[in-house]
């Protein structure tokens, strides 16, 4: 049995509907919503459900032998995974945002919330700015606006968060899209089964696109 982590939520809907195209269905997963792991013997496949930003770590410690999680949680925690396919689903981009009239002023810090410290560290580095980098958990778009930070490296999708909260993309940091990872040690002992349903699911991808 080939263990799917599947991230929960709307993004996971869209990923279940694609591996079912690919023909890797489980019936049983649309009849419950509350159930956590569903199965079907016949393909081989068990699937769960788990919170999106915890996928990549039931794959790196082998619980679960493939994955599906975003590139923003992979270049956040650089779990050690591969990755094996762009899906191209939950596509979003993650950027750099604050007041439209914002002007950088070297000779200050800049204050950076954001919820994906280590993009924004690596960011920043890159680029020789040095920050004073402020951690928070959600609703990030509130700290520039009460003064708790200059700007916000966050997640931008419709950009609509940002518009209803008089915020504007300032700089965009890297593209995001969902991606399929395996567990190492399985891409090596499973690797016909794996590879199966990764060409399955690259083939449904391709016929989206
Ligand atoms: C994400 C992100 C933005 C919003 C962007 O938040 O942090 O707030 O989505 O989407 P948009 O450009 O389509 O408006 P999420 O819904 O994950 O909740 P959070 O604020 O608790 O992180």
């Amino acid at each position: 049995m080939l263990n799917i982590a599947l991230p929960k939520g709307r993004l996971g809907d869209k990923v279940y509907d694609l591996f079912e195209k690919a023909g890797f269905e489980c019936p049983s997963i649309r009849e419950n919503n509350r159930k956590l792991i569903f199965e079907n013997p016949d393909l081989g496949v068990r699937y769960f459900w788990v919170k999106p930003s915890d996928v990549a770590i039931y794959v790196e410690r082998g619980a679960a032998d493939l994955g599906v999680a975003g590139k923003d949680i992979l270049l956040e925690y650089e779990p050690d995974v591969y990755e094996l396919l762009d899906l191209k689903l939950g596509r979003c981009r993650m950027c750099v945002a604050g007041p439209a009239d914002f002007r950088d002023d070297p000779s200050r810090t800049l204050r950076v919330a954001t919820k994906f410290s280590h993009i924004t560290e690596k960011y920043y580095h890159g680029i020789g700015r040095s920050i004073d980098r402020i951690h928070l958990n959600g609703s990030i778009e509130l700290a520039p606006i009460l003064g708790l930070s200059d700007v916000i490296v966050d997640i931008v999708e419709t950009g609509t968060t940002l518009r209803e909260n008089h915020l504007a993309v300032l700089e965009t940091i890297v593209p995001i899209s969902a991606r399929l990872i395996a567990n190492k040690a399985s891409f090596q002992f499973l690797s016909g089964e794996i590879e199966k349903i990764r060409a399955g699911l690259k083939e449904q991808t391709e016929a989206e696109a």
